[in-house]
């Protein structure tokens, strides 16, 4: 196998002009221009997701008819206490998990109507996702982790992107570790890189800064940002963290599988407020 060698990876960083990807759409207006700008198609939506888990006495209503937008080239965050949906939520729009009832678009492609084939290379080509328990190999090298969606999909990694990302999540030196030599907080880091490795349009994060101290969560949160506004990519984050929401360009908020809250330009201080009234 011709993986990319940690050494074109580590020297990558410095290389001159280290394009950053175009998203497909181009972003409008970018930051700040909110009110004035047209409405975007969504970039991913969800109209009246249900999923239930179980039946009968152990029925959980995990997603309890959830209509919800993410906005093309916004950064949103999905918060609300422990089991009220946010995963189930973020499984289901990036397809890995299918509703009871309801619908999830990507673009304009409803999940529902794909064969396994075809959501398979929907979710390699489009969709970047960090899963709340990393679910890393452990038997493959940090690096070897970061490009597996790419080599999955047959397509050769981009070293100096990949090289760019490993060097901004401070994962140089940390490269060729396994999963088992890093600290939780290098498994996180891993985790979004590899989530970003594909250059995906959405990128679906639970949880991206759960692990890490203030300065490396801010680096990620930062990054994510950029990937927005920079590059009109769409992130939908989940969170628990006032502050990481506060990076969002809008937060909404989940209880017991519904929506039932949203924040424009979320600060920490109205998220807190936002939390306490609904007492998250
Ligand atoms: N595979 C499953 N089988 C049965 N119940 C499940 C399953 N996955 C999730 N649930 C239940 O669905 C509800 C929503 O779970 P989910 O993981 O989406 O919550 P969450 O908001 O992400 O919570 P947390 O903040 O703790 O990660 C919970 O009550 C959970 O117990
Ligand atoms: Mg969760």
């Amino acid at each position: 196998m011709d993986m990319v060698t940690i050494g074109s990876i580590t020297e990558a960083p410095g290389a001159a002009g280290a394009a950053l990807p175009e998203a497909p759409t181009a972003v409008v207006g970018a930051a700040g221009a909110g009110d004035t700008a047209p409405p975007r198609a969504p970039a991913a939506r969800t109209v009246d997701a249900v999923k239930v888990y179980g039946r009968g006495e152990t029925e959980v209503r995990a997603l309890d008819g959830v209509t919800v937008d993410f906005e093309a080239g916004h950064f949103t965050a999905v918060m609300g206490p422990s089991g009220s949906g946010k995963s189930t939520l973020l499984h289901a729009v990036a397809g890995l998990d299918g509703l009871t009832s309801g619908r999830v678009f990507v673009g304009d492609t409803d999940l529902g109507t794909l064969g396994e084939r075809r959501l398979t290379r929907l979710r390699r080509d489009r969709i970047g996702f960090v899963f709340q328990q990393f679910n890393l190999i452990p038997t493959l090298t940090a690096l070897e982790n970061i490009v597996l969606p790419l080599r999955l999909a047959g397509r050769r990694p981009d070293p100096v992107w990949v090289g760019e990302v490993v060097s901004r999540f401070g994962l140089d030196g940390r490269t060729g570790h396994r999963p088992p030599e890093l600290s939780g907080g290098q498994q996180q880091r891993v985790a979004v890189a590899r989530a970003l490795a594909n250059r995906p349009e959405i990128v679906l994060a639970d949880e991206p800064t759960g692990n890490l101290d203030s300065r490396r969560g801010a680096e990620i949160l930062s990054f994510l940002r950029q990937a927005v506004r920079e590059l009109g990519r769409t992130v939908v984050m989940v969170t628990h963290d006032p502050v990481a929401a506060s990076y969002a360009d809008r937060a909404v908020f989940l209880a017991d599988g519904r929506i039932v809250d949203e924040l424009r330009d979320p600060t920490s201080d109205s998220v807190l407020d936002a939390m306490r009234v609904l007492g998250g």
